[in-house]
């Protein structure tokens, strides 16, 4: 007769720490591992040992190199296979049973048949080579707002960066004690070792598959080891599937930065931005107010994402659910974000960024003048002579750097508070070189998500094809929505319905856009540190001052309404970021009806009606 499985039966096939004892956790480690067959399991504890260790083991496979301590001390380099450089975005899955549950901007393969397309790829995916098992939680441990994920990886560079972009190991196993709940990620690189054939640097796949079940809350990677393909505590969980959670349960998952503004007098607020990739959100996160501005303060709390609940006061909590920032390095220096630079100065990780003669960094913007050599990303000799000749960069446009929280020096106070931060203001900012203003205030919350629904923006570096195209990108959300676009626009207006009828004050919300441009194709807002001017002048709207006018979209300041002191900048050249063309706009409307025609199933009328009402302000 079979006896019942022990305990320390099952902790010992999976090669599991006595501190595990959770039952289903195990029994999943090993059904993963029946289908992988890695040659060895590793349970990541979380510790400075373990991440050195591997970080040493990581030196050594090639994948890193380690930096010059004396210039950036523990600090590494990792360059990645040419073809294994950003999200692909035509590869991420949403696979839920009903199509339209994933919308027409997702897509969808029903979840039967993506199993059989996974089944076959995962099989043996690992062979040769250690899985890693990384328990991790998203936001601060044992918080209400925060939740448990557990990312099974074939990468020890993946569980290196988890340990700096989550809570990862010893503590988020606590949390999860003998019967938690965890969202089970499985990432594998797609590149078993075969017998008699050496390892690459950087193994990937040139089939990828980046799969989400929100029923069962299941993720999948397969074939890539970069960034958000790969690190599935970020895009795949913290976005994708808990705006499923979200929606179920009442709540936000949205791609937002969120930080602390502190204005002289001592009283602080609580924004959160939402900006596509690649726009300049941790810039925002990490201001510093320019001159003119002294006695202002501005503090982070997160640069990326921001997981939003309502709590029994009515007001909108906050939390960063991650623990680090995986930011743009290209463009980054000490004017467009000295917070960042001094952020980079030890303990990171550099994934394609360009490695100077005496063992350092550099990126494109990085410095005025580039050094005389480097080795760029894709391990060539580099000049700028040879710039100039073939156009190659030195880091590549999407290089990026992985770095704790705790090491931003204008880290707020309460960035790792279990009961978040309450949100003043919403910003939803576009990238566009024309038509939208620099800044408008929405007149209700209605309006406020019409705006933010129809946004358009540029593409950028951030996502694999075509840069510089506009693409309608709601709420930033374009490629991390876990569910129709529509029902999510829904969720956002039945959330602040329930909000408002319960007696809460409702975040304000802002549209802004840094990036119009002149005729010479310049960009002449300058942004960075000024953007400050722009949050001033919302934070006297919160505070119910008046300043600003009335136009078709909401309200936008005049020249007279925003603090000037330190910056010389013209009341025409204001005008130029301002102003409104009602045939750009009408020719805008248009593209907006396009969007609402792909999302009609399930639209809203109360977006549809905002629409024939701005239409109206435009006619009349
Ligand atoms: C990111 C992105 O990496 O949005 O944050 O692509
Ligand atoms: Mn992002």
């Amino acid at each position: 007769m079979n006896q019942p499985e022990t305990l320390a039966s099952l902790q010992a096939s999976v090669h599991a720490p006595a501190q595990v004892t959770h039952v289903r956790l195990l029994a999943w480690v090993r059904e993963i591992a029946s289908l992988t067959q890695p040659d060895s399991i590793y349970w990541c504890d979380g510790s400075q040992d373990e991440y050195d260790r591997l970080c040493g083991e990581l030196v050594k496979a090639g994948t890193f190199k380690k930096l010059n301590d004396a210039k950036r001390p523990n600090s590494y380099l990792a360059w990645s296979d040419p073809t294994d450089v950003a999200r692909v975005e035509d590869r991420t899955f949403i696979c839920c049973e009903k199509k339209e549950d994933a919308g027409p901007t997702n897509n969808w393969m029903a979840p039967a048949d993506m199993r059989k397309t996974l089944t076959p790829l995962f099989t043996g995916s690992m062979r040769g080579r250690t899985m890693y098992v990384v328990p991790f939680s998203m936001g601060p441990l044992g918080s209400p707002i925060a939740h448990i994920g557990v990312e099974l990886s074939d990468s020890p560079y993946v569980a290196v960066n988890m340990k700096i972009m989550t809570r990862m190991g010893k503590g988020a196993l606590d949390v999860l004690g003998d019967s938690g709940e965890f969202v089970p990620c499985v990432h594998t690189v797609g590149a078993p070792i075969l017998s008699g054939v050496k390892d690459v640097a950087w193994p990937c796949n040139k089939t990828k598959y980046i799969v989400h079940y929100p029923e069962s809350r299941e993720i999948w990677s397969y074939g890539s080891g970069y960034g958000g393909n790969a690190l599935l505590g970020k895009k795949c969980f913290a976005l994708r599937i808990a705006s499923t959670m979200g929606k179920r349960d009442g709540w936000l998952a949205e791609h937002m930065l969120i930080l602390g503004v502190t204005n002289p007098e001592g009283k602080k607020y609580h924004v959160a931005a939402a900006f596509p990739s690649a726009c300049g959100k941790t810039n925002f996160a990490m201001l510093i107010p320019p001159k003119g501005f002294e006695g202002w303060k501005v503090t982070t709390i997160g640069d990326d994402i921001a997981w939003i609940k309502p709590a029994k006061d009515g007001r909108l909590y906050a939390i960063n659910p991650e623990a680090g920032y995986f930011g743009v390095a290209p463009g980054t220096n000490e004017q467009s974000n000295a917070n960042c630079m001094a952020s980079l100065n030890r303990d990171v990780i550099f994934t394609n960024v360009a490695l100077t003669d005496d063992g350092d960094v550099w990126w494109e913007g990085m410095t005025k003048v580039a050094p005389a050599h480097l080795i760029d990303w894709q391990g060539k000799d580099w000049t700028p002579q040879i710039a100039k000749e073939t156009g190659a960069k030195a880091a590549h446009p999407n290089a990026r750097f992985t770095v704790a929280a705790i090491n931003n020096p204008a880290l707020d106070d309460a960035w790792d508070d279990p009961k978040g931060v309450a949100i003043d203001a919403f910003i939803f900012g576009g990238r566009r070189a024309t038509t939208v203003p620099l800044v408008t205030e929405a007149r209700d919350w209605v309006e406020g998500v019409y705006m933010a629904a129809t946004m358009g923006t540029e593409t950028t570096a951030a996502q694999a094809g075509a840069q510089g195209v506009v693409r309608r990108d709601p709420f930033a959300m374009l490629p991390f929505a876990g569910y129709n676009m529509a029902d999510y626009f829904a969720h956002w207006l039945s959330l602040g319905d329930k909000l408002e009828k319960s007696g809460a004050k409702l975040p304000k919300i802002f549209t802004v856009n840094w990036f119009r441009k002149d005729a010479d194709g310049k960009f002449v807002w300058p942004g960075f540190g000024d953007n400050m001017r722009v949050m001033a002048w919302m934070l006297e709207r919160i505070e119910g001052k008046l300043g600003g006018s009335e136009h078709a979209f909401g309200t936008t300041p005049s020249y007279a309404d925003l603090n000037w002191n330190g910056l010389a900048f013209t009341e025409a050249q204001f005008q130029s970021v301002v102003s409104n063309d009602c045939d750009a706009w009408k020719a805008e409307m248009k593209l907006h009806d396009e969007l609402f025609a792909q999302l009609e199933q399930g639209l809203p009328k109360a977006l549809l009606e905002t629409k024939a009402k701005i239409e109206a302000r435009l006619d009349s």
